[in-house]
């Protein structure tokens, strides 16, 4: 069954006790923007308390991305309030994601960069096709990751490889992702969703109470020493950068379709 939550979000029910979340938004590659994070914030407080769900699969409209990160031309104008208050949004959504009482599953296909690497990091874990990119070029638009990339990225594959990826703003594909840790294995694009289909499907099949145990206990460690108590500084970091030469040439350049020229502090 498919309910539309808004224009921007849909929810395709399937049979399985699986659930497929959906940015819709693919004339701008499912960039993130606050009606989107808005409207999965929703979903996801909906769901969380839905006893019919046991996973969440969260993936993209169309082929070309998952999430090709925070919407840039809704940023460029922020100022540091602003900007807070849209990282603390993109924070709610991705704690959301990892913390809530159901298995939650990235599929990423196409581009997942910034916010939607950050979203990916912050489900249980993802399922990439061949033709999936990953990222965080924030550097490159004068500001940081906003949602959380740089805890869970350098959780993920490491402190010192997650800082040559975020000082380089380097794109890689799902076989250096595998490489790293970030995916378990590459899947063909051919078939991608019916393949995410059936692992999620084969997960629901579990015990939902020995799942969520699992899951509780193995974020207990986020609670004390990992994501949770770093939020706040990475608000404060990320919405600092807003208003500064950078930040404005950097987003300025994306919305111009031009190589920006940073001038430094
Ligand atoms: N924000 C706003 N619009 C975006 C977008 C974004 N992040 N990504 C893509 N779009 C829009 C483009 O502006 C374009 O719109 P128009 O047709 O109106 O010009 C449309 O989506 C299609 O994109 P492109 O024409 O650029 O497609 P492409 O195939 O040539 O390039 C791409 C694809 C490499 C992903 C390129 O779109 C791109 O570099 N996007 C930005 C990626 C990025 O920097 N993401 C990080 C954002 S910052 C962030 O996420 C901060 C945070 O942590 C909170």
């Amino acid at each position: 069954m498919n309910e539309s939550m808004s224009d921007l979000i849909q929810l395709n029910r399937l049979d399985s006790g699986v659930v497929e979340l959906v940015i819709n938004r693919p004339e701008a590659l499912n960039a993130l923007n606050i009606a989107v994070l808005l409207g999965l914030k929703t979903a996801l407080e909906k769901l969380a308390s839905d006893q019919t769900v046991r996973v969440i699969v969260l993936r993209g409209a169309g082929e070309k991305a998952f999430a090709a990160g925070a919407d840039i031309r809704e940023m460029q104008t922020m100022g540091r309030s602003d900007a807070a208050q849209f990282s603390r949004l993109g924070h709610s959504v991705c704690l959301l994601l990892e913390s809530m009482p159901k298995v939650t599953v990235a599929a990423v296909q196409g581009f997942a960069l910034g916010g939607g690497t950050e979203l990916a990091l912050a489900c249980d874990f993802i399922l990439a096709s061949e033709k999936a990119q990953f990222g965080l070029p924030e550097v490159g638009l004068g500001v940081i990751p906003g949602f959380g990339g740089t805890i869970r990225l350098a959780r993920a594959v490491g402190l010192t490889r997650a800082k040559e990826l975020v000082f380089s703003g380097e794109r890689f594909g799902s076989a250096e992702a595998a490489q790293l840790g970030l995916i378990r294995k590459v899947l063909p694009q051919d078939g991608f969703f019916d393949e995410v289909r059936k692992q999620a499907a084969k997960i629901a099949r579990n015990s939902l109470p020995a799942v969520w145990a699992a899951k509780g206990l193995m974020n207990e460690f986020e609670e004390s020493s990992g994501v949770y108590p770093k939020v706040d500084a990475e608000i404060h970091r990320f919405s600092s950068l807003f208003g500064t030469p950078d930040q404005k040439e950097g987003m300025g350049a994306f919305s111009e379709k031009r190589a920006a020229k940073f001038v430094g502090l």
